[in-house]
């Protein structure tokens, strides 16, 4: 037994949907790879458990495995809004959202994050950034003022294959993209910040409460 096998065989379970889900991924579609997974998808379910988010955003659904994760803990009258570009994954995602009970929570958005976050109302609780490497620093500067004083932001894929620990060829605009992202967050001193090496690298952002 692996560690990780040793892991998953001592905390929670996922449930039937999600485990058919991630099934499905890795026989329909092409970059299964991205789904979040057993124990990221447990994890970001005890995060909003822990920090107890009214709203969140998910920017990048994919298959919505994480939206129905972040959905498990919402309270009664909370609510996850979750964007996608790719308009060929809708079918398949309003398939998995459709099947759930927690279908009346999750608001499901095509399109571009980018266009899209600025005609959304309100503020979040909880942002999940999760979509192109490259635009993780525009992600993070449409959203910081739309999370509320003692919200949480979490950015997926942060340490990149331990890519970070390379210099990026010119062309490799996703390993700029984040290692820029890691650098804005190092520096920003609105938030504190920790980077979990689960996967591919969690990071988790509490906005601070500053006093005027
Ligand atoms: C890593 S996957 C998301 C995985 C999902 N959050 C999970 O944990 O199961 C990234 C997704 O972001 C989408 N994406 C990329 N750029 C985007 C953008 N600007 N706006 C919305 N979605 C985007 C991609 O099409 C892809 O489906």
């Amino acid at each position: 037994m692996t560690i990780d096998s040793y892991i998953l065989n001592h905390i929670d379970e996922e449930s039937e949907q999600l485990s058919k889900l991630y099934r499905e991924a890795h026989v329909r579609l092409v970059r299964p790879r991205m789904v979040s997974g057993h124990l990221q998808g447990r994890i970001l379910k005890m995060l909003v458990r822990l920090h107890n988010p009214r709203r969140i955003l998910e920017i990048g659904t994919y298959t919505g495995y994480a939206t129905l994760c972040l959905a498990e803990a919402l309270p009664e009258n909370g609510e996850i809004h979750t964007i996608e570009k790719d308009d060929e994954m809708e079918d398949f995602i309003r398939e998995q959202f459709d099947q759930s009970n927690l279908k009346d929570k999750i608001r499901l958005h095509i399109g571009d994050a980018l266009d899209i976050i600025p005609r959304l109302e309100g503020n979040f609780d909880m942002v999940f950034i999760d979509a192109d490497k490259r635009r993780y620093c525009e992600y993070y500067d449409l959203i910081f003022d739309r999370v509320n004083p003692g919200g949480v932001i979490l950015a997926d894929n942060t340490l990149w294959s331990e890519k970070v620990l390379e210099s990026p060829l010119p062309a490799d605009k996703q390993t700029i993209g984040i290692l820029q992202f890691n650098e804005k967050i190092k520096h920003d001193r609105r938030i504190e910040k920790v980077i979990l090496p689960l996967r591919d690298g969690l990071t988790v952002c509490f906005k601070l409460r500053i006093k005027n």
